[in-house]
């Protein structure tokens, strides 16, 4: 018995949970997870070229405080599948544990409507999804906003519907960029089609989510596709692209790449604008923006780092996609701009960050190529 339980305690501290960090807003996380239904006979990337769904997954704030023990934030399929392709060891991401609480009541609020705009965002191109950006979600969520996070199948890694269903990912030849700015095209039509959807959904749910107005951001793919749904939406009020090199309209070098609505980049070291051989299109959308613009690169940041990833490496230093910057400042610093660029353009909140070099952030560097 006793070598039973000693075994059992040594398991115990091998497999130990590591918590995310926790966010810094007053509010706890909900979390809820919808299927919007949309037929697609044009879908690269499924089977037969059509599409019938993709996966919604909203991130809203609640008074709830989190009940029973953290657990596991990941899919263990997609957790098991990110471990191979993103060298870590197995078993090391379903180690990870959030206070995200499933279906968690909403705050009191009048039913489609809330001060804060609600924030869509897009993962990266093949991954990870929706959940592989949890701390920086988390981070606005805990402050008010209310995130939606929209990932479509067989394009990511792994997805769960919510009806028990998984879905895998599809090899992606990431050489194409034929094939990317088709995936880029699906994600801009996902946009719109959740954009119109999203009224009835939250009557549905007598949500307190705000229903005209948003905010667009994302991640690599995602990123772009953030940028891309800014031009002529109306409900969309601004856009933010972490690290995404851009297609379709912000990528023209013309007139026609002026969003004439505030954006923001974010990016690795390499991402400035002035060096075209990593990114000609961080160097010539700049140029064409009439309104508010910025551009802040993150030294010794690389583009894995842009997204949970970042946390990952602190604990097992493996991934050669990401850079040696110390991954704990690398989120307090996507946390502080994302939400900084949020509150300035959405609530109309000031903030000295978004103006120059920080003294609190020294290796953000600013490229003054704003308007
Ligand atoms: C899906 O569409 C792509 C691009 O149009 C095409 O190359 C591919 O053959 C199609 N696949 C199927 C199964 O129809
Ligand atoms: C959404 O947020 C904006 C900005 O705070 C506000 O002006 C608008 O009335 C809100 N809309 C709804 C439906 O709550
Ligand atoms: C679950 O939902 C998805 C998306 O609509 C669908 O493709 C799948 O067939 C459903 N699974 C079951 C078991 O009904
Ligand atoms: C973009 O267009 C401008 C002219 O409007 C030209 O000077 C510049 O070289 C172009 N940049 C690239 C990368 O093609
Ligand atoms: C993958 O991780 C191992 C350690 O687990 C490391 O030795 C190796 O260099 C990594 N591979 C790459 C390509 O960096
Ligand atoms: C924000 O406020 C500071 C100081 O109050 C001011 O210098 C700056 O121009 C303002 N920035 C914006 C974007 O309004
Ligand atoms: C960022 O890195 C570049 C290139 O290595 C260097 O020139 C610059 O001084 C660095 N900036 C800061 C603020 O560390």
């Amino acid at each position: 018995m006793l070598v039973v339980a000693t075994f059992a305690v040594l398991q115990g501290c091998l497999t130990q949970a590591i918590a995310l960090p926790p966010p810094t807003g007053k509010y706890h996380i909900g979390v809820s997870k919808h299927t919007i239904e949309h037929y697609n006979p044009r879908d690269v990337l499924a089977p037969n070229n059509v599409s019938t769904a993709f996966l919604a997954t909203i991130y809203y704030p609640t008074l709830q405080k989190p009940a029973g023990p953290p657990r596991p934030y990941l899919e263990p399929e997609l957790a098991a599948i990110m471990e191979t392709q993103w060298n870590y060891t197995s078993g090391f991401l379903s180690k990870f544990t959030s206070n995200i609480q499933r279906d968690a009541p909403f705050v009191k609020g009048r039913v489609g409507e809330s001060e804060f705009p609600t924030l869509l965002f897009g993962p990266g191109g093949g991954g990870p999804p929706v959940p592989g950006n949890t701390i920086l979600i988390s981070e606005l969520v805990s402050h008010g906003y209310t995130v939606v996070g929209l990932d479509h199948p067989f394009e990511q890694l792994f997805i769960r519907y919510p009806n028990g269903t998984g879905v895998i990912g599809v090899d992606i030849d990431y050489g194409s960029s034929q094939l990317l700015e088709a995936i880029y095209n699906t994600r801009l039509i996902d946009n719109v089609v959740f954009l119109d959807y999203f009224p009835k959904l939250t009557h549905k749910l007598g949500a307190p989510f705000n229903t005209s107005h948003f905010g667009l951001f994302g991640y690599s793919l995602g990123g772009a596709a953030a940028l891309g749904s800014v031009y002529h939406d109306r409900r969309v009020l601004s856009g933010l692209n972490l690290d995404g090199t851009m297609f379709g309209l912000p990528a023209l070098n013309n007139t026609w790449a002026d969003a004439k609505k505030p954006v923001f980049l974010l990016g690795n070291e390499y991402h400035t604008g002035e060096d075209a051989i990593h990114d000609v299109t961080w160097e010539t959308f700049p140029s064409w923006q009439t309104e508010y613009f910025r551009l802040f690169t993150i030294n010794g940041s690389t583009h894995h780092d842009f997204c949970d990833d970042t946390f990952w490496k602190t604990i097992e230093p493996t991934d050669p996609s990401t850079g040696p910057i110390d991954g704990n400042r690398q989120f307090r610093i996507m946390n502080a701009y994302v939400k900084a660029f949020f509150d300035f353009t959405l609530m109309g909140w000031n903030s000295s960050l978004l103006d120059g070099p920080s003294a609190e952030w020294p290796e953000v560097v600013f490229h003054d190529k704003s308007l």
